[in-house]
């Protein structure tokens, strides 16, 4: 099932926009989204028909070598978020905003959201925080700015949540519902939740008008997204378990360069058919 399709049956090409996402909602179409790096994985994600790609802050830790999303800068983020949005045709490209780019007032985030969208050709920007952020979401809304908002489990907080803690439980989940319904009045076309319990993400998705996507907030959201170095085996370290991982490439790509190491030691690599002779072609 596509969220962009006009005819069930005919070839999808169309970009996705963020009206599909709407129309994913009132059709109960779910919409599933992945983040990504580099144009060589969104290339296969967009072939895979993955509705949005999330170009995340979460790139300090997949792609930087930094142990937390909060050292990543605007400027690190800017040539993943263009290598991603043009190496797509389908899939709508959301550039998230990094920690530092947009707390200090609406005007600060606008001009963070401005750059993303000249510099970068992705076409929508999240970023984290409900109540805190509302004013933020509305002025670059305004603008003429797609917001994805995120709320829950917000990893540029980690140190003022005291850590990688799950949001939401008992007493919280009003709070939660509360960062939820100021997203959308805000003006977010989307609202990402992360690491809250289920229960509190089917009454959101039931409360709100614009779609919930799922990070670790169970089956009831509107929509599902994966970290892709988590679904596909590529993370070391330990994995979160609502991450249900779709293969193993680590393993894969470790076998692949133990084998290559071993081929160049005994002679074996490269062999008369990985080498020129004076007729061969490339
Ligand atoms: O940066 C990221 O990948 C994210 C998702 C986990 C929501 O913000």
């Amino acid at each position: 099932m596509s969220i962009n399709a006009d005819s069930p049956t005919g070839p999808v090409q169309k970009r996705v926009r963020t009206r599909h996402f709407a129309r994913a909602k009132a059709e109960g179409i779910k919409i599933t989204g992945l983040t990504s790096y580099d144009t060589l994985t969104a290339r296969i994600f967009d072939d895979a028909g993955i509705d949005f790609l999330l170009v995340g802050d979460s790139a300090g830790n997949t792609v930087l070598g930094y142990d937390s999303t909060l050292p990543v800068t605007v400027d690190e983020l800017i040539p993943l978020t263009r290598a991603v949005a043009l190496s797509v045709k389908r899939a709508l490209v959301v550039a998230d905003m990094p920690f530092g780019s947009y707390e200090e007032g609406p005007e600060h985030a606008l001009r963070t959201a401005m750059r993303f969208m000249k510099e970068t050709h992705a076409h929508a920007v999240k970023l984290e925080g409900g109540v805190r952020s509302a004013q933020q979401i509305r002025r670059i809304v305004e603008a003429g700015i797609p917001v994805m908002g995120h709320v829950g489990f917000t990893p540029q907080s980690e140190h003022g949540l005291g850590g990688h803690i799950i949001q939401g439980r008992g007493e919280e989940a009003d709070r939660v519902l509360a960062d939820a319904h100021a997203v959308q009045e805000a003006g977010a076309f989307a609202v990402v939740l992360e690491m809250i319990p289920a229960d509190v993400a089917a009454r959101i998705t039931a409360e709100l008008s614009i779609p919930t996507i799922s990070v670790g907030a169970g089956p009831h959201a509107d929509g599902q997204l994966l970290v892709w170095t988590d679904f596909a085996g590529m993370s070391t370290g330990r994995v979160p378990k609502f991450v249900k991982q779709y293969a193993n490439l680590a393993a894969t790509l470790l076998d692949a360069a133990t084998a290559f190491k071993t081929d160049v030691d005994s002679g074996a690599y490269p062999g008369p058919e990985h080498s020129y002779d004076d007729t061969s072609s490339i």
